[in-house]
């Protein structure tokens, strides 16, 4: 039996982000079960980068970028750390993180806690130092501070601060617990933003990737304006989702009124279907990162089937332990075969292709199994 198994019990019933404070000094300590396991058919390239899976923690797991070399020894094909915001901050008042394990679902509204921009790049820095660009594919996700009068300047700090070290940048305008963030999703908000964040990026001479990670509320109007100013000011890739404001009927009544995100399971239909917006929005001119709810093989299945080239997860973590990698690579692997899929780029949007086709009333394209 391994370790996390013994100590799941104790895990769940602890208080949520007490278990995830001892999770984390489990992995510093170097319990983390490894798990190594490359295939041809798993591996991406993208924004010239090699992806040894198409697996990523989602951001929020490791705020303070402390525990980057223990996650990718658990099998992730990439980390996704932070979001770090320029300065300290405590975040909201605990309890902050409620759990609702009948539906395997996560309502957080943590406020962006960290150790602040310094002390992170301090991590990073001590990462690369030690493993170099061995372990895997490295992202970092940048918010702002809850103060802060100048939003656009906040990130732009965090790009300068962050462009030499991370193989890619993750623009966090979607957390729900920081007032006024999501507003920048709004189109004149976030024209000016993309058009700051690529200067930013310009005057770092790093051409490092940049993604913008959105929420999951919103209409097709927003998706649509998304897409396009996305794709004009030639932002990189898109994560979908953040969590959701939404509270679907089966959450645990205790947890509909709680304030903040939900995450998990409940979350997964809703992720699902804006994946598969912005797919047909973006006809793959952009890469999307799909998460939301992943904790089985079939559950990344059908993100990737959606329009995901990568997915991520952070709740299924909490409820399935270590063991949700190497399950879900395996099982995808499996997955793939069975479909007669030669790569895993290959069922990248079947589903949306095979929507069309059903509506034309045309034959099936060979590579939608
Ligand atoms: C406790 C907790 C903290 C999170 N913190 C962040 C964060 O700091 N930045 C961010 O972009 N997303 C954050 N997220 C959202 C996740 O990255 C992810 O987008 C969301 O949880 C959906 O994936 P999941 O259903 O696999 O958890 C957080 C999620 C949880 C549960």
């Amino acid at each position: 039996m391994s370790i996390y198994a013994l100590a799941r019990p104790l895990l769940l019933s602890m208080d949520a982000e007490a278990a995830h404070g001892l999770t984390l000094r489990a992995l510093k300590m170097g319990l983390a079960p490894c798990h190594k396991a490359e295939t041809p058919l798993l591996a991406v390239n993208l924004w010239g980068r090699d992806f040894a899976n198409p697996l990523g923690l989602a951001a929020g797991f490791d705020k303070g970028a402390e525990v980057i070399g223990p996650l990718f020894d658990m099998g992730f094909g990439f980390v996704e750390t932070g979001t770090v915001t320029p300065l300290p901050q405590a975040g909201n008042p605990r309890p902050r993180v409620f759990r609702d394990a009948a539906n395997k679902s996560v309502l957080n509204r943590m406020g962006f806690p960290g150790c602040g921009l310094e002390a992170f790049t301090r991590n990073v820095k001590t990462y690369r130092a030690t493993a170099g660009r061995a372990g895997g594919v490295l992202g970092v996700n940048i918010g702002i501070n809850k103060d802060t009068r100048q939003p656009l300047d906040d990130y732009r700090r965090c790009i300068a601060a962050l462009a030499q070290d991370a193989d890619y940048i993750t623009v966090n305008v979607s957390s729900p617990n920081t007032a006024g963030l999501r507003d920048l999703q709004a189109r004149e908000e976030l024209d000016k933003l993309l058009a700051a964040v690529m200067d930013a990026r310009e005057k770092t001479g790093h051409k490092k990737p940049l993604l913008l990670k959105v929420a999951p509320d919103l209409d097709e109007a927003q998706c649509a304006a998304i897409a396009e100013l996305a794709l004009h000011h030639g932002i990189d890739g898109l994560i979908v989702s953040n969590t959701t404001v939404t509270r679907p009927a089966q959450l645990k009544p205790s947890l509909k009124r709680e304030k903040g995100g939900l995450s998990g399971q409940l979350l997964k239909p809703l992720a699902t279907a804006k994946i598969a917006a912005f797919y047909k929005l973006l006809a793959g001119r952009l890469p999307i990162v799909g998460v939301g709810g992943i904790a089985t093989a079939e559950d990344a299945y059908e993100k990737i089937r959606a329009g995901a080239s990568l997915v991520q997860v952070y709740s299924g973590l909490v409820f399935e332990g270590p063991k949700l990698v190497p399950n879900v690579l395996t099982g995808l692997e499996a997955l793939l075969k069975r479909d007669g899929y030669t790569h895993i780029s290959h069922a990248v949007g079947v589903d949306a292709q095979v929507a069309a086709f059903r509506r034309t009333g045309a034959e099936t394209p060979d590579n939608a199994a």
